[in-house]
């Protein structure tokens, strides 16, 4: 059975069983910049497991492009990709964990067995086998059994997963093997986890630290399943390699059938620079940006002639421009193009340094040479799974010891940089960003003087896009008041107030009743941020210097976040 094929089957299958084929996402998340990419297909769905009425259809089934990251350096083997496809079908709002798992796993089974005609003999499951915190999933086990699917038991690790991010749902699982491969994980989402990693329960009351915590139920129950469709069909067909079946076979050989390592890992990046260029997603130093970056400087330095990567693209781009929506191709290479020839310059430059390294230092120990393909790492770009490879084929030795020490080093200082960046909940420091900050704080205050001094912070989230802010209050805003609330913070920006920050000891800072987000952890000397007398909190920053640089503010929604928790979404424009 062709991939298409599968693909295919699934959606028709699920929509014969009543469920809504939906499109899959961008890899960019839009509601949760916690994350870098879209790495599951319920990504896009997160709210409505909380939210089931927001959602458009209680049983949604999608096929959905994801990215994961940790698996680049694999690629190249005969199981790992950077992007897949994912399969999935998902539901909202079920009031009864046993009843919805009967209902996914006898689905699942049925798809398998009938539609994909997989033989008994050749599937087993697994079921989560519980731990101090959660208790086995009997459930499934019953279920399976009595399909007569032979079932193990399995850890944590396998079979218990979410939340994508900081928070969402999440809860145990069930895989299904084909010939001993996973090939379908179904999760029931029998749990919330909070950023601050509390577990709400059913009746919301209680809130347990999942280290304390026994087995709670959230609200409602959820489904959230998965499939690589590559595997799936890799698997389908005999095959023990997503490299064996089509068109990535053909498109291997497009690029160099002799070298088939270093074509496995053109084309894989290849596809997933195809999508990652038509999310929106540009070359840059940082975070998606910077995956894209190495993506596309790993081919270049595989393959120097730009035509191959260009005929690959076009390739891709066909075969799966009538299932996504994907640039043109046109568009594709304009950013292709200008970063590969970018890197050229950098590799000539990085080979320079190195002749010029060679004919100056008589002594070439292990250690400077190590010391040597580090920086044309950091300094140059030089991809970092080959510049111990290059300098070796030169001749010289490595300590790839050495080399990963001064890795781990490098990256802990950047991991620093981006936890006192990522504080605050602000996605980055963009100018919007930094408004948006002061912007929020200003809400802060406006929604205490409109609604009381009950109202507390609970959570923040600010992108250049919009700032969130989640607050104690336990109903619906009116809409009066959500004008007067925007009418306060607007005039506070009319009267340009200065925004001062201080350092003080933290008792001081509570004393003078600077508000401070609950459940955050603060160390014993704070920053405290002042805006004239309106506002003042305990705050990392960054901020504007006044208030008269936001422009105006609006409010684009408010909604319940949790019960007992309101969100509202807001921007200067
Ligand atoms: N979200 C689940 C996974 O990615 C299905 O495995």
């Amino acid at each position: 059975m062709e991939l298409a094929t599968v693909r295919e089957k699934f959606l028709q299958f699920f929509q014969s069983k009543g469920y809504k084929i939906l499109p899959g996402s961008s890899l960019v998340p839009e509601n949760d910049p916690s994350v870098l990419f879209t790495t599951a297909g319920m990504q896009q769905f997160k709210d409505f497991y909380s939210h089931p009425s927001e959602a458009p259809a209680s049983s949604v089934a999608t096929a959905q492009p994801v990215i994961r990251t940790s698996d680049i350096a694999e690629v190249g083997d005969d199981t790992h990709l950077t992007s897949f496809e994912m399969l999935g079908n998902f539901k909202f709002g079920e009031a009864e964990a046993y009843k919805m798992k009967e209902r996914a796993i006898k689905e699942a089974w049925q798809f398998v067995n009938l539609e994909l005609g997989v033989e008994k003999e050749r599937v087993h499951a697994t079921v989560f086998k519980g731990d101090d915190t959660t208790p086995t999933d009997t459930d499934s086990e019953k279920i399976w059994t009595e399909l007569g699917v032979r079932v193990e038991r399995a850890g944590r690790e396998d079979n218990f997963w979410g939340p994508t991010g900081d928070e969402g749902p999440c809860g145990p699982t069930s895989e299904i093997y084909i010939d001993g491969v996973e090939v379908w994980n179904l999760v029931f989402n029998q749990y919330y986890k909070h950023s601050d990693n509390v577990l709400v329960t059913r009746d919301m009351q209680k809130s347990i630290r999942p280290e304390e915590s026994k087995y709670v139920d959230v609200q409602f129950v959820g489904l959230d399943t998965g499939s690589g469709l590559e595997r799936l069909t890799a698997t389908l067909q005999g095959k023990t390699s997503v490299w064996q079946i089509e068109p990535f076979a053909s498109w291997v050989r497009i690029v160099d059938p002799e070298k088939e390592y270093e074509s496995r890992i053109i084309v894989d990046h290849l596809r997933a620079i195809l999508f990652l260029i038509s999310a929106g997603i540009e070359p840059s130093n940082k975070g998606r940006g910077y995956i894209l970056r190495r993506l596309i400087r790993k081919v270049s330095f595989l393959e120097s002639n730009p035509q191959i990567p260009a005929t690959i693209l076009a390739e891709v781009r066909t075969f799966y421009s009538n299932q996504y929506q994907l640039l043109d191709l046109e568009e594709v290479l304009v950013v292709y193009k200008k970063e590969h020839e970018q890197f050229e310059k950098n590799l000539a430059r990085a080979k320079a340094h190195l002749q010029r390294w060679i004919d100056t230092n008589a002594e070439k120990d292990e250690r400077s040479i190590t010391e040597l393909a580090f920086y044309m790492y950091e300094s140059f770009g030089f991809p970092k799974e080959l510049v111990i490879e290059y300098l070796v084929a030169q001749g010289f030795s490595v300590d790839a010891g050495y080399f990963e020490k001064l890795f781990a080093e490098h990256q802990a200082v950047s991991r620093a940089g981006l936890a006192g960046q990522f504080k605050g909940g602000l996605a980055d420091h963009e100018p919007q960003t930094i408004k948006h900050h002061t912007a929020h704080h200003l809400l802060l205050a406006a929604l205490q003087k409109v609604l009381g001094n009950d109202v507390v912070q609970k959570g923040s989230n600010v992108t250049s896009e919009r700032l969130r802010i989640d607050f104690k209050f336990d109903r619906k805003l009116t809409d009066e008041e959500l004008k007067e609330v925007e009418a306060i913070v607007n005039a506070k920006i009319a009267e340009d107030l200065p925004v001062v920050q201080e350092e003080m000891s933290k008792d001081e800072a509570l004393a003078s009743g600077a508000q401070a987000e609950f459940g955050a952890k603060y160390g014993d000397t704070v920053s405290v941020y002042t805006i004239g007398e309106f506002s003042k909190e305990l705050c990392g920053g960054p901020h504007v210097k006044k208030t008269g640089e936001l422009g105006r503010f609006e409010i684009l929604k408010e909604e319940a976040s949790s019960q007992g928790i309101r969100r509202i979404k807001a921007r200067c424009v």
